[in-house]
Parts: structure tokens; sequence; C-alpha cells
């Protein structure tokens, strides 16, 4: 886990990708991980390779931004209250994962969900998918909010939260809205939410970052 705080710094959205195949190795390394994932968390995360997919079945208007050879991550599991969280908490875990191997990522609510590539067992959702493959760049760093916007009693936090809050604000969010909110509270941290789309998996993945740089346990239950 600690390794994964590394890639924080350096993950950003990509949506053009090198019309190159992951190579065997790191198709190896990304399953592996996805069925870590899928063991510890209870998800059925699944992975669809570019070569086996008639990919513009999982486009919508929205996914036309995006080009070359996306292969994608489907997070999906048992329909429950904290599903969105959890696949957002997991999701990230992938995300920086696939970064460190050198891979680009990003984040794609807008996707079709009648889609014969996703393959769901009764009572499972997919809550959403995540590009993956060889980016033709690195992207680059989203506008932020500030420390003070998203904190509450944030002024009188210790380090490992202030750092824990840097590293949230560094996290993708849909439509990069950071709609999370971290309150200080009895020397703990309170990860909370905003209303609107997305906004629970937003947390997760939030919550990811937070834990990874200050750590302290925010897993979901
Ligand atoms: C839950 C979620 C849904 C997203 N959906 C889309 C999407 O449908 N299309 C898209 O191009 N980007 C999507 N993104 C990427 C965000 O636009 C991006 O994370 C945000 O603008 C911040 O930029 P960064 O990821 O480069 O830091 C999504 C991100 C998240 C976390």
């Amino acid at each position: 886990m600690e390794q994964l705080a590394a890639a924080i710094n350096l993950r950003h959205s990509v949506r053009k990708y090198k019309q190159e195949y992951l190579s065997a190795e790191d198709e190896a390394k990304l399953t592996r991980k996805i069925e870590e994932i899928n063991k510890e968390s209870g998800l059925s995360i699944q992975y669809v390779d570019a070569r086996d997919t008639s990919i513009s079945r999982m486009q919508s208007a929205v996914f036309g931004r995006f080009g070359g050879t996306v292969n994608y991550i489907v997070m999906a599991g048992r329909k429950s209250n904290d599903l969105e969280e959890k696949c957002g908490y997991y999701g990230e875990q992938l995300v920086l994962f696939a970064q460190l191997i050198g891979l680009n990522t990003c984040w794609i609510g807008m996707f079709r969900r009648d889609n014969d590539q996703i393959r769901l067992a009764r009572e499972e959702k997919a809550v959403i998918v995540i590009a993956v493959g060889y980016g033709v760049d690195a992207g680059r760093p989203h506008r932020s909010k500030s420390y003070e916007e998203v904190t509450i009693n944030g002024q009188d936090a210790p380090d490992w939260f202030r750092e824990g809050v840097e590293a949230a604000l560094l996290a993708p969010t849909a439509r990069n809205q950071q709609k999370f909110r971290f309150e200080y509270r009895d020397g703990e941290a309170i990860a909370s939410s905003l209303h609107g789309a997305f906004t629970a998996v937003d947390l997760g993945i939030a919550k990811c970052h937070f834990e990874l740089a200050s750590g302290r346990n925010m897993k979901p239950e």
C-alpha cells in the first residue's frame, strides 16, 4: 500500500492513448492486482482487454473524447449501500498501481451500461469503468480547491491530517467537483461528501488518497 503513495503526484487523467496493446507482462501484473483486490474487497472487478472487445459498445457521447487503444477496468459488485464508495476506494488503488507500472488511466462515469462486455451475476451492478493504457502523454495537474474549502476545523489539525487532505486534493473526482469534506474532530478525521452525481465514488477515491498520505485507516467497512 505504501508504495502506491508515490503515484499520487504523478497521476493525471489521460484520454488519448497510443495504439498499443498492453504487454503480456503489464497485463499479468494488472490482472493479478485485480484478483488480489477482489479477494480483499468482495467486489467483482473485471478487466476488459482492447483486443477482445468491440470498443465502440462501451462508448457514449462523452466517451468520444477518448482515442487510441483503450482497455477497461469495470468496477462492479453486489448491490449494497456502500458499493459506490467501495468502488472508488479500491478502484483508486488500481489506478495508482497502474501508474506505478507505467500505465495511464481515466475514470469514466459516462459509459454504456447495456454492454455485453460487462458480465454481471444477479444482484451485481457495474458502477463505473476505468480506461487504462499507454498514454500519449502523462496528462496535467487539475485546478484544485484550497485546503480551507474542503476542511472543517482544519486550522487546528496536526500534520498527518494536512498531508491526508493535500493528497485528497490531488485525487480525481467526477468533473473535478471535489465535493468531499474532511473534518478534524476529537483527534480523528471524518470524511463526508456533498450531494451530486458520483460523489460517493469520489469520496471513496479521496479516502484512498487520504489514507495513503496520512497513514490513517479509511477503508470502507
Ligand atoms: C467518478 C468519476 C467519473 C469520471 N467520469 C469521467 C467521464 O465520464 N469522462 C471523462 O472524460 N472524465 C471523467 N472523469 C475524470 C475527471 O474529469 C478528472 O478526474 C478530473 O477532471 C480531475 O482531473 P485529473 O484526474 O487529471 O486529476 C471522471 C472522474 C471520476 C473520479
